[in-house]
């Protein structure tokens, strides 16, 4: 988002770690293509990939080919002029062992500022497991790769309070704070950056925002996808450290939060964001929490065969505020699920009096935040015929169809950000010792072993004791 305080510059030179990885294939590779093709990149921009492999430019040029074409996406038209922007550098990159990196950097650096006369903006994109941050954080310390750069965390920032602490002192010498960009791209989704305009502009859902109206806060995010290409990174995190922790924390502090002094300002809104997430209640594991993992898990080339990572994790979260206390915040994901979907709903108050016991369903607002992105109203209307009966129904509104503008995907989206310089969708480490710590139980002894459950299905059928009274609204 363009505001006052942001600003494009004259030339940018991404260096991808991890850019022959599955994350960098599925998301950053056609993001920073989609950013181009949008004109949100400034004109003169070169890309290095960095990974361990040992590949010279032609190959991974053409690798990067490939991973537009897996994901469906089709070559810019300018793309024969593109191909020569982008280099490769193989091997390991440390404080020890700098490779080729630094000279490679330079070169670039030195081509844009021979060409726009201004000193380029360089983003290092670290798209690689938890454990590579540190080495490269310090290598990126010890060869002066820092002046004039931005670099951007994939998340997990850490895997534990105790691990976060670790990197984020470590990541404060040797990076100025404004430096950090903290990446949780559930945060870019176009329909999780709706809620606090369908709260704020429309007084119809703002006045409803609270534990007044809302008995019940969801947000599933189930997944039919297995986990076998990427066993090793699931097998070291498991559903509740790649996904509750980070993502779902996150939609939480962004349904829940107060109205920012000002949306247009980054500081106001992470402020009410990440308020939000000091207030979490550290999660109680035998109460309010299930683990699952799926049936045959553990028969995936990789995974141990007597793991106990989870695959799967509902929780009910806690939020001391006075706007929600006492309203429980139903959180759960899970691979190899009945189906893909994202959604927060509300599950509103049944109304006062004798109508109540007639209704069927509870009313709803529901924030689907899949693909481009739904707002549906769950309504009591009259069931049409003769009689006085009473029937739900629902009101779609497909963000896709809203006039005057085209969605960003969320990585296109938050790079976009990162390259002008906008914080507000980006996480602060203030905001992620929060979170870490209201899951701190949740990694001690009490963590309760995960549940057997069958792909396909819902998941363990002990979480649908958490969203007592109600149900959880998506499948059973
Ligand atoms: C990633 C997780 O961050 O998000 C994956 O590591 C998960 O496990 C993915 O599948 C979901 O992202 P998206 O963009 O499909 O909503």
């Amino acid at each position: 988002m363009q505001t006052p305080a942001t600003h494009m510059p004259e030339s940018v030179v991404i260096v991808l770690f991890g850019a022959t990885g599955d994350l960098a294939g599925r998301m950053v590779l056609p993001a920073l293509v989609e950013v181009h093709e949008r004109g949100l990149m400034p004109d003169r921009w070169r890309l290095i990939g960095c990974a361990a492999e040992d590949l010279d430019d032609e190959t991974f040029r053409d690798r990067v080919e490939a991973a537009l074409a897996r994901g469906g996406h089709r070559l810019p038209e300018d793309w024969t002029e593109l191909r020569s922007r982008v280099r490769y550098v193989g091997g390991t990159f440390s404080a020890a062992e700098p490779g080729d990196l630094p000279a490679v950097l330079a070169a670039a650096r030195e081509e844009l500022r021979q060409q726009s006369g201004a000193e380029p903006l360089v983003l290092h994109f670290l798209a690689v497991p938890p454990a590579a941050f540190a080495p490269i954080t310090r290598g990126l310390g010890a060869h002066d790769l820092t002046d004039g750069a931005r670099v951007v965390y994939e998340k997990p920032y850490g895997t534990s309070l105790e691990s976060f602490e670790e990197l984020d002192a470590l990541v404060k010498e040797v990076l100025h704070e404004e430096q950090v960009f903290r990446i949780d791209h559930f945060l870019g989704k176009e329909a999780v950056q709706t809620i606090y305009v369908l709260r704020f502009a429309n007084q119809l859902f703002g006045s409803e925002w609270s534990r007044a109206s809302v008995d019940q806060v969801q947000i599933d995010v189930p997944e039919d996808l297995d986990v076998a290409n990427r066993a090793a990174f699931y097998e070291a995190t498991g559903a509740a450290l790649d996904m509750l922790v980070t993502h779902l924390f996150q939609v939480a502090g962004q349904v829940a939060m107060e109205p920012p002094a000002d949306l247009r300002d980054p500081a106001s809104v992470i402020a009410a964001r990440e308020a939000v997430l000091r207030a979490f209640h550290p999660l109680d594991p035998e109460e309010d929490v299930v683990l699952g993992q799926f049936e045959g898990y553990t028969d995936i080339e990789g995974v141990p065969e007597d793991s106990t990572q989870d695959t799967y994790v509902a929780a009910r979260l806690w939020i001391d505020t006075e706007r929600w206390r006492g309203v429980p915040f139903l959180l759960r994901t899970g691979k190899r699920m009945a189906v893909k979907d994202q959604r927060i709903t509300l599950v509103l108050k049944p109304p006062f009096g004798p109508l109540a016991a007639e209704l069927k369903e509870p009313n709803r607002i529901e924030i689907c935040f899949s693909g481009e992105g739904e707002v549906v109203l769950g309504i009591t209307v009259k069931t049409p015929g003769p009689d006085l009966a009473y029937s739900s129904g629902r009101a779609v509104l497909d963000l896709d169809d809203v006039p005057g503008g085209e969605a960003l995907s969320p990585y296109a989206s938050l790079i976009s950000d990162a390259i002008i310089g906008d914080r507000s969708l980006f996480t602060t480490a203030e905001g992620l010792r929060a979170a870490f710590t209201a899951y701190l139980p949740l990694q001690g002894p009490d963590r309760p072993a995960p549940l057997p459950y069958a792909p396909g299905s819902w998941g363990p059928e002990e979480a649908r004791r958490l969203a007592a009274p109600y149900r959880w609204c998506l499948g059973q």
